[in-house]
């Protein structure tokens, strides 16, 4: 983490977990053990159909709420889909893009990505651009690469005052819902050369200013020494945001000094 250049910001992804009666429920557990005073931004991705009652039962508490995916047309015939200004008037501040759970199953590409990140900033949403490379890429030494392709291709014409509101996060794929979590500085590694990719993009300024999380396995147990490293501004957590007590500790431990 660097507070002095950027928000720390920790997200919990619940993938299709919690029903909205479930919404509530977390939302009271969290808020009788939510420290006071928080030095990080507070994020719950919910199901769409959670949306209403998590925007209500998170009202008082500085939780933001976000969304797990968006499509990119602003409206028309698209069968099943949401878009971007539906989210924005519930009340969503954030948005979940390219997870790879999206790419793995239902067809999520750079170019998708790319036109997403856009709408989504169009409509005044945050979102939250996940990269991340496969244990087999990861083997064939690619994952820079790779990674650079993802970011760049997410980016594609995204001007430069509009990239202050974007998150990326990086999950490498072989460490998502795994309980293997890449070391600290597999992540760091990852993680600065993510902020070195935007650098050549849009300048120090702007490298400096943006949050970029790490994402695959955090947990109470090693949430301090990721947050610890000074590219790794925040979480995007899956398993351990489903549990108020655990989550309430991730954000203990992006509150520390
Ligand atoms: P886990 O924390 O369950 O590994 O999931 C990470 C993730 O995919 C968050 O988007």
């Amino acid at each position: 983490m660097n507070r002095r250049y950027r928000k720390t910001i920790i997200a919990g992804n619940w993938k299709m977990n919690k029903t909205a009666t479930d919404t509530k429920k977390f939302a009271e557990e969290l808020k009788a053990v939510m420290p006071k005073a928080k030095w990080c931004d507070v994020v719950v991705c919910v199901p769409f159909v959670n949306i209403p009652s998590a925007i209500k039962a998170f009202k008082d508490m500085r939780v933001s709420v976000g969304a797990q995916n968006v499509f990119y047309e602003k409206d028309g015939a698209y069968t099943g889909e949401v878009s971007a200004d539906m989210l924005k008037d519930l009340g969503v501040k954030y948005v979940i893009i390219g997870h790879s759970e999206r790419r793995q199953y239902f067809g999520e590409t750079d170019f998708t990505v790319n036109k997403k990140v856009h709408a989504a900033l169009e409509a005044g949403l945050h979102p939250i651009i996940c990269v991340g490379e496969s244990l087999e890429q990861r083997e064939l030494g690619i994952t820079m690469e790779l990674i650079a392709l993802q970011v760049k291709s997410a980016l594609a014409g995204i001007p430069a005052d509009k990239l202050r509101k974007c998150v990326i996060a990086y999950e490498p794929i072989w460490a998502i819902g795994t309980g293997k979590t890449a070391t600290a500085e597999q992540a760091a590694e990852v993680c600065t050369f993510i902020r070195t990719t935007v650098r050549h993009l849009y300048g120090a300024r702007i490298a400096r200013s943006i949050t970029i999380q790490y994402g695959g396995s955090m947990k109470p147990g090693n949430a301090s020494e990721l947050l610890a490293q000074p590219d790794i501004d925040g979480g995007l957590i899956g398993g351990a945001a489903l549990k108020a007590n655990d989550f309430v500790e991730i954000i203990a431990a992006a509150n520390q000094d």
